[in-house]
C-alpha cells in the first residue's frame, strides 16, 4: 500500500488508502465488543478508572491470563483489541503517580499486545489512532448526527467529563476536516491535469475546513476543565520516552529483554495537518521537523502515513503549481488557506497556553508557597512536574509549537517566499522561472527567495 511511484501517476482516491469519504480518518462505526474469549481484557479495561482509584489494577492484570491473537482478524477487531490494551496499560504503568512507576510490563499483558500491535502497524502504547478515532460510539441510532450530547467513549480514564470533552472535541475536530480532507485527491488531481479552476476550488474547501476545525477546537473550552486536564488526566496519556519520570524506558515481558521507548499519545499523531502541510509546501525541519516526523512514521496507522508520504511525493508540488501557474485567483486561494491553518495554529497555542501553561504556573506557585491548595486548585497540584514544561508526546511544548507555526506563516507572505533548506531547496531545483511572476511577489522578491533557497 505504500505509495510506489506508479501510485504517483493514477488519479488520487482516499479509497486506496483506507480514508472514509464521510469520517476522514476516523474509524468509521467502532467495534463495542471482542469475542467472549477476549472478556478478561474487556472487563479490566471498561474499569480501568475504578481499578486505578482503588490501586487494584496492576493486581488484577497480574492475574489476567495470557490469551492468544489469533481470533482477532477483521481491522475493527484489532482496533479495539488495541484500543483495550493501551488504555490496561496506560493505567498500569500510571496508578500510582510518577512517583511509582514501573519497570515492566507483565508478560499477560506485553505479549498479545505486540502482537496486536504489530498486526495493524501501530506502536504498543496508547496513540491518537486509539483514544480518539477508535474510542467513540453513538448513543442512539447509527445514522444521528454526531455532536458533543450524542457521543460517547468506549473506554475512559481518570478524570471524569473532562475525559470525556477532550476525545470528543478531538473527534470533532477530526470530523470538521473531512470535507478538507476530500479536497486533497480533487487539488492533487488538478495539478496534474493543469486544472487551476479546480485546485483553486479544492484550496477553497480546505480554508473553510481549517475554519471550522477552529470551531470544533473552541468546544475544548466548554467541555474540559484546565486544572483537572492538567493535574490528573495528562499523566495517563504520557509515555516513556523523553519522560524523567521513565528515563529507563519499559521492559514489555515475553517480548524482549531490553527496555523500549514510546512516546505518548498526542494530536501530533493526528494525520490531519502532516497532510495540509505536505499539500501547501510547510517544511518542518530541526527537532520540530524530526518530532513531527517520528509522530508521522511511527504512531499513525501505516493507511495514513502512506496517505501522507503520497502526497509529499507528488510532482509538480501544488506549491510550484502555484508558482508556475502565476494565476490572481490561484494565489489568494493560496495565501488564504496558509493564513487559515497559521490561524488554526495560533487557536491551538491559545488553547496549549490555557490548558498547559497557566496551571503549570499556578502550580508552581502553589509549590513555592507552600499553602494548602483550595478545593480548585487541588488537582492541579497533583500533576507530575515531568510534564510541566513537556507535551505528552515528549515535545518542548511551547517553542515546538510557536516553530511549527513560523514555518508555516513564511508561507504566507508568498507562495516563495519560505526560506527553505536543503530538502527545499533540492525541490526548488528542478522549478524553472514562473510563467509569470506570482501576482503579489515582485520578480526580484522571487529571486530573492530562490537565492535565499540553494
Ligand atoms: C486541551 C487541548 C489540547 C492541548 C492541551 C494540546 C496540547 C498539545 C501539545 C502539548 C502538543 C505538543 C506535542 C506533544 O508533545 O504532545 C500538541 C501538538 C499538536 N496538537 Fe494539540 N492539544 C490539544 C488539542 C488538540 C486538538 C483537538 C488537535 C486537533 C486534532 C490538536 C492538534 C495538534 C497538532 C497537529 C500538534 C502538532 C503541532 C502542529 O502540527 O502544529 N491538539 N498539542
Amino acid at each position: 500500500m505504500e505509495a510506489e511511484n506508479g501510485d504517483l501517476l493514477r488519479p488520487l482516491t482516499l479509497k486506496q488508502y483506507h480514508i472514509s469519504e464521510d469520517y476522514g480518518f476516523v474509524l468509521r462505526e467502532p467495534l463495542e465488543d471482542l469475542p467472549p474469549y477476549y472478556q478478561p481484557w474487556m472487563e479490566i479495561a471498561k474499569n480501568v478508572t475504578e481499578l486505578i482509584y482503588s490501586h487494584s489494577l496492576r493486581t488484577r492484570v497480574h492475574e489476567m491470563p495470557l490469551l492468544e491473537t489469533e481470533l482477532l482478524q477483521d481491522h475493527r477487531e484489532l482496533r479495539l483489541a488495541h484500543l483495550a490494551l493501551s488504555i490496561i496499560t496506560m493505567g498500569y504503568v500510571w496508578q500510582e503517580g510518577e512517583s511509582d512507576t514501573v519497570k515492566v510490563l507483565p508478560r499477560n499483558l506485553a505479549v498479545p499486545y505486540w502482537c496486536v500491535s504489530n498486526k495493524l502497524g501501530l506502536p504498543p502504547i496508547l496513540t491518537h489512532a486509539d483514544a480518539v478515532l477508535a474510542n467513540w460510539k453513538r448513543k442512539d441510532h447509527p445514522h444521528s448526527e454526531i455532536n458533543m450530547e450524542n457521543l460517547e467513549l468506549l473506554f475512559t480514564l481518570p478524570g471524569g467529563t473532562s475525559v470525556h470533552g477532550f476525545f470528543m472535541v478531538t473527534l470533532l475536530v477530526e470530523l470538521a476536516a473531512v470535507p478538507g480532507i476530500k479536497a486533497i485527491p480533487q487539488a492533487i488531481n488538478g495539478v496534474n491535469q493543469g486544472d487551476v479552476t479546480t485546485v483553486t476550488e479544492a484550496l477553497k474547501s480546505i480554508s473553510l475546513a481549517l475554519d471550522d476545525m477552529v470551531e470544533a477546537l473552541k468546544l475544548m473550552h466548554d467541555y474540559v476543565e484546565p486544572s483537572v486536564f492538567y493535574g490528573i488526566m495528562r499523566i495517563y496519556l504520557s509515555g516513556w520516552k523523553d519522560n524523567p519520570s521513565m528515563a529507563d524506558g519499559l521492559v514489555y515481558e515475553g517480548v524482549q529483554e531490553e527496555p523500549l521507548e514510546y512516546s505518548g499519545g498526542s494530536a501530533a499523531q493526528s494525520s490531519l495537518l502532516h497532510c495540509f502541510d505536505e499539500l501547501l509546501g510547510v517544511k518542518h525541519q530541526g527537532s520540530s521537523g524530526a518530532f513531527l516526523m517520528r509522530m508521522r512514521s511511527h504512531y499513525m496507522l501505516p493507511a495514513h502515513t502512506h496517505f501522507v508520504q503520497h502526497i509529499s511525493r507528488c510532482r509538480p508540488s501544488l506549491r510550484d503549481f502555484v508558482l508556475e501557474q502565476g494565476d490572481e485567483a490561484l494565489d489568494s486561494a493560496y495565501k488564504h488557506c496558509v493564513a487559515r491553518l497559521v490561524a488554526m495554529r495560533n487557536y491551538h497555542i491559545n488553547l496549549v497556553a490555557r490548558f498547559i501553561t497557566q496551571p503549570a504556573s499556578r502550580a508552581k506557585k502553589l509549590r513555592l508557597s507552600g499553602v494548602d491548595a483550595d478545593e480548585e486548585n487541588s488537582a492541579i497540584t497533583q500533576a507530575p512536574s515531568a510534564l510541566e514544561t513537556r507535551g505528552t508526546g515528549g515535545s518542548g511544548i511551547m517553542s515546538f509549537l510557536k516553530t511549527v507555526r513560523d514555518r508555516t506563516r513564511a508561507l504566507s507572505d508568498s507562495p516563495s517566499a519560505q526560506p527553505i533548506g536543503a530538502e527545499g531547496a533540492q525541490r526548488h531545483s528542478t522549478v524553472g522561472v514562473p510563467k509569470k511572476a506570482p501576482a503579489e511577489a515582485s520578480f526580484l522578491s522571487w529571486l530573492t527567495s530562490k537565492i535565499w533557497s540553494q
